[in-house]
């Protein structure tokens, strides 16, 4: 019988060929499958939330670098009932913090769940997953459920790691390698945005300089599309929006002249006055030195005013103000660190195991919303702010900045001084031309919308420092602003207006034409592109039944080149059959003519006269190896979605393995000493 092995692998190094770059790609990812990555099951998922309204999930720590264990935590959320414009659109979220996790944006913003009192999501009806995919990522490395054995330490850090992680993702999801992709996010993010931004402009330009005109492009060749940023209440130019502090407390009523510290307060003002003014002269004359990102003088102001007017005699939680939201209060120091009230849910409902175990977490990590470590590692010394970014990117992309209006920390006061003075597209500011819109969406005032030379302001009213979380519906048609989805009405003696509409809504065909949109241009450059980029064959084998299984009708396609492929597997496995029926025939021929020879070979292991199997002697010698390879041929043949992934949870237990890996290989598993727990100054989240 052994004699049949070298036909075997003859047949299988013959048909491995053609997917071997599926191989590949599969090494690539080290083994692990959007299968390994899909999310089922939740706590209250099924009892409370339709399950039309279910979005397809993935989530899991991706492993980005062996080196050091770095592994960036990530939430995927597909609508299943994707409205046109939301096709091929990805959208990736990020907190702030520094150090705060996205989980924040995923559970109390712009995701599709809330968590309630018994710690079971819900539904957000107002989700932006129903704009396009969006992806939640904890990150630098140390926040949420990521981890790594180091920290980051400046902006240059943060950038080259996310570059690593979106070459991961698409790895993991080619198919949405050609997506326009939305890089978004609250507060802090306000720094990781245009940084980010500006290495995947300057990744598209090496690719376009290095193009070999080789057709064969991996994703990681492909460029990437990058639609827009979408920045609300950012700290973009700390320094300066530290400038804001004190006219907006005035304005919102906080504190008056006539206040006793009122003298200490200008005074701190000043202080951070000639801060910026000595930071700004030697940004001019490029002084490197002067770079920083954070200097902590303004942040006095800050501190000072809640200080100040906080109430020592009022209960526990009425004593400071809130500085997220100046219209509540919360208890001093804190100030609003208690706040937004989901948090009270959403933190135990992330440090369950069931839920970790859910989230196919390998590394079962202790929860904290802000890790004090990331904050204190990513002191930006050397990093310019971000705001230095913005006129470069505004040649190439649309960036929108939105603020609710009811925020201390990132007020847009601050977003409206930064935009005076930034000079982009040729203009200092905003120009004359440039109207101030009402924000309308659904038939309400919702806020105003200033837009020119690529750049969009929108003030959003009676919000905080999370828009999402007090406005999800409006705060999703922010999406809409971006691309230029609304209708305008400019009547005479009326102020014009910016109409948006609810996500569903299907506009009479009168109107039709009326909507200026570039969304269509980019999505035909698109789907003529898609084809351009392999795919992953043996993910696809995994996991396109199952998800087409659990599919609802409406569900973003399959891409055509990922059947083409599991066609061209289908052909090689007839193929397999047909010449092992070959083999047998042959072999019992050979068997029958020349019986003595065959039963030499096997006994002394000498090279014989079986014709098919004298370039193949190596294998015969390691009858082990073969036998395994003879293994994973029939098991191919037979059952193909359990030989490449096989995924076993093992709840109640603090590290899952995949069973399939070694350790040493690609999961070293981190130590837990990372999570200090200091005290966190939050810049915001
Ligand atoms: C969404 O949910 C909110 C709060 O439950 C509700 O007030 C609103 O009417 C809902 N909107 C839609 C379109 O169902
Ligand atoms: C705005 O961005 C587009 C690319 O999306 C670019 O062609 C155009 O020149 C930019 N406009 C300005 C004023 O920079």
């Amino acid at each position: 019988m052994l004699g049949f092995l070298p036909l075997l692998i003859y047949v299988l190094v013959a048909a491995a060929n053609p997917i071997k770059r599926a191989r590949q790609m599969l090494a690539e990812n080290k083994g692990l499958t959007q299968k390994d990555y899909l999310v089922t099951h939740l706590p209250g998922l099924a009892e409370n939330v339709p399950e039309s309204e279910i979005p397809l999930m993935f989530a899991g720590q991706l492993p980005l670098y062996h080196e050091n264990n770095t592994h960036y935590f990530f939430w995927k959320f597909v609508d299943r009932q994707k409205v046109e414009r939301a096709q091929n659109r990805t959208i990736f979220w990020l907190n702030g913090g520094p150090g705060c996790l996205s989980m924040d944006g995923a559970l109390m913003e712009a995701g599709p769940f809330r968590v309630n009192a018994d710690r079971e999501v819900t539904y957000n009806n107002g989700s932006w997953h129903r704009q396009g995919d969006i992806v939640f990522v904890d990150q630098p490395a140390g926040t949420g459920f990521s981890y790594s054995m180091d920290f980051d330490r400046e902006l240059a850090d943060v950038l080259w790691h996310f570059l690593t992680f979106l070459q991961r993702y698409f790895e993991l999801f080619p198919e949405d390698v050609n997506n326009e992709i939305l890089l978004a996010g609250e507060s802090y993010a306000g720094q990781y945005i245009p940084y980010i931004a500006d290495a995947v402009l300057a990744r598209n330009r090496r690719l376009d300089s290095e193009k070999t005109g080789d057709s064969e492009l991996s994703a990681a060749d492909v460029k990437y599309n990058l639609r827009g940023l979408l920045i609300g209440n950012g700290y973009i130019s700390p320094n300066e929006q530290g400038l804001s502090y004190v006219p907006f407390a005035v304005k919102a009523g906080l504190i008056d002249t006539n206040h006793p510290n009122w003298n200490d307060l200008l005074h701190a003002h000043e202080k951070c006055q000639k801060a910026v003014d000595r930071t700004s002269a030697n940004n001019a004359n490029h002084d490197a030195n002067a770079f920083s990102v954070v200097d902590r003088t303004c942040d006095d102001v800050l501190n000072r005013l809640l200080e100040y007017t906080a109430d020592a005699l009022a209960p526990e939680y009425e004593q400071c103000t809130n500085m997220y939201d100046y219209t509540l209060k919360d208890s001093y120091p804190k100030c609003g660190m208690n706040w937004p009230p989901d948090l009270a849910y959403v933190s135990p409902f992330l440090a369950k195991e069931a839920v970790m175990s859910d989230l196919n977490l390998v590394f079962h990590k202790h929860w904290t919303e802000c890790s004090g470590a990331v904050g204190s590692h990513l002191r930006a010394k050397n990093s310019a702010p971000a705001v230095d970014l913005l006129p470069d990117l505004l040649q190439h992309v649309e960036i929108l900045l939105f603020h609710g209006n009811r925020d201390i920390i990132c007020n847009y006061i601050g977003a409206e001084l930064l935009i005076k003075k930034l000079e982009w597209g040729g203009q200092k500011g905003f120009s004359e031309n440039a109207l101030t819109y009402d924000w309308r969406h659904n038939g309400s005032v919702e806020g105003y919308v200033r837009s020119e030379r690529n750049l969009t302001y929108v003030n959003v009213f009676d919000a905080s420092h999370m828009v999402p979380f007090d406005k999800p519906e409006v705060s999703r048609a922010i999406v809409d602003l971006l691309y230029r989805d609304y209708d305008v009405r400019a009547e005479d003696g009326h102020k014009p207006e910016l109409l948006t509409f609810p996500i569903d809504y299907v506009k009479p065909a009168a109107d039709l034409g009326v909507t200026p949109t570039t969304a269509d241009d980019a999505t035909a450059q698109n789907t003529n592109s898609t084809s351009e980029v392999p795919t992953d064959a043996a993910t696809n084998l995994t996991v396109l039944a199952e998800l087409a299984a659990q599919s609802p009708v409406g569900t973003k396609p399959q891409n055509q080149p990922q059947s083409q492929i599991s066609g061209i597997v289908r052909v090689i496995q007839l193929a397999v059959i047909v010449v092992l029926i070959w083999g047998v025939c042959a072999l019992y021929s050979t068997y029958k003519s020349k019986p003595a020879s065959i039963i030499k070979t096997k006994s002394t292991g000498r090279k014989k006269n079986v014709l098919w199997a004298d370039e193949l002697e190596s294998a015969v010698k390691e009858p082990a190896k073969a036998l395994s390879l003879i293994g994973k041929a029939f098991s191919k043949l037979t059952k193909p979605a359990e030989t490449l992934g096989n995924y076993q949870r093992v709840d109640n237990e603090d590290i899952e393995m995949n069973e399939g890996i070694q350790v040493g290989d690609d999961f070293i598993i981190a130590s837990d000493d990372e999570d200090v727990d200091v005290a966190v100054s939050r810049e915001g989240r």
